[in-house]
């Protein structure tokens, strides 16, 4: 599989942590499709962590918990593509999962071979209990190239929390994106620090490997297994617009059962969405910033396939800023007689860079980002 743009879902692990069921994928997956997050891209749904007895059967085949799930694998995976979506489902390179189950390491043969029967589309491969004389590159090889040869199609997301300088080899592996960061939480520190920790590794991710900067805590609230405090409006905004901007998968991790309309409409929004999966992968940058000092202002800038370029003015700072930038700095020189339409991905109103300009006058931790349209200077 060549992943073409970054994936896009729902997994378990945020809100609901150990306590998952048949009954909530399914109930989650008709609310996917119900509130017209399937349509705008929404399709894989991923069980994490907590789904498998602690023994394998007596073939040595990992065995989903019937208490939980009582139809079983396969059944949920037809369910799921009855309505048109993916199924996802998590195993780990080390001798046990995260959570103390069973996990693939020199089992990957036989486990990737278990999920093709199982008609899994989505791998979710963590790094917790690995052994210290093995080294992660070869047990996500070995993962990606059981994957490779099990006779289906199955994304393989790699989640070793860029430990062991992940982004030094992740691409030989075969996954489809990786995991670039920790954990993520449901506060504002998260967020920041999250956003930050992409500046020096913004050159690998792209088309074939998306850096994925974690689940989505958009919609959380404070409440679930990742909740803490809760964000507010302005900090979701600036989260689900960095991981737009950053081209990380969004994979969402909020009871969208309970969606309320804010969190369904920040999910939704077109051209935050457009940016994200927009199909040119260019590498995001930022003129403002470098690698090793991110600083509290960070411009993200992306060109685009048709020819636009997004930019997102971030205030990550706890007072409210007036923040500007040149179209120099997007490398729009003002001798080419071009300036730039810019529509605000928040109001859909149009602005112009008067000058050369581009600015922003945001609150503490909100963010706005532009499309932005090369035309003649007025
Ligand atoms: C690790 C991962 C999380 C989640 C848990 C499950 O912490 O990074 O995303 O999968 O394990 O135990």
């Amino acid at each position: 599989m060549v992943t073409q743009k970054p994936p896009m879902g729902w997994n378990t692990w945020n809100t609901f942590g150990k306590d998952i069921s048949e009954d909530l994928i399914l109930s989650t997956a008709k609310a996917i499709v119900n509130s017209g997050l399937a349509d705008v891209g929404y399709t894989y749904v991923v069980i994490d962590d907590y789904w498998s007895l602690i023994e394998r059967d007596e073939n040595g085949k990992l065995v989903a918990d019937a208490t939980k799930f009582p139809h079983g694998m396969r059944y949920l995976a037809d369910e799921l593509h009855k309505m048109g979506l993916k199924f996802g489902i998590y195993s780990c390179a080390g001798i046990l999962t995260c959570g103390g189950y069973p996990s693939s390491m020199d089992r990957e043969w036989i486990d990737a071979q278990t999920f093709a029967e199982w008609d899994v589309d989505y791998l979710k491969y963590d790094f917790c209990n690995k052994p210290h004389n093995r080294r992660g590159d070869d047990l996500y090889r070995a993962m990606g190239l059981a994957l490779a040869n099990c006779g289906k199609d199955i994304l393989f997301s790699a989640c070793s929390w860029g430990a062991e300088q992940t982004h030094e080899w992740i691409r030989s592996t075969g996954a489809d994106m990786w995991r670039s960061t920790g954990d993520i939480f449901d506060n504002w520190s998260s967020i920041k620090s999250l956003i930050k920790t992409q500046f020096p590794i913004l050159p690998y991710g792209g088309k074939g490997c998306f850096n994925d900067m974690d689940m989505l805590i958009v919609g959380m609230n404070g409440k679930g297994n990742v909740g803490l405090a809760g964000c507010t409006e302005a900090e979701y905004r600036t989260h689900f617009a960095a991981w737009c901007m950053l081209q990380s998968p969004l994979i969402i991790g909020a009871d969208i059962t309970n969606a309320d309309d804010f969190t369904l409409n920040l999910l939704k929004n077109e051209t935050l969405l457009a940016i994200n999966q927009d199909e040119q992968c260019a590498q995001t940058y930022s003129p403002n910033t470098t690698a090793e000092n991110p600083g509290d202002m960070p411009i993200l800038v992306r060109q685009l396939a048709n020819g636009d370029i997004a930019i997102g003015i971030f205030n990550l700072t706890d007072s409210a800023a007036y923040i500007t930038c040149s179209q120099s700095d997007v490398s729009l020189h003002f001798h080419s007689g071009k300036m730039l339409e810019l529509t605000n991905c928040w109001t859909n109103e149009k602005t112009y860079s008067i000058n050369g300009l581009i600015s922003a006058n945001l609150e503490a931790h909100d963010c706005v980002v532009y499309r932005a349209k090369i035309v003649n200077q007025k």
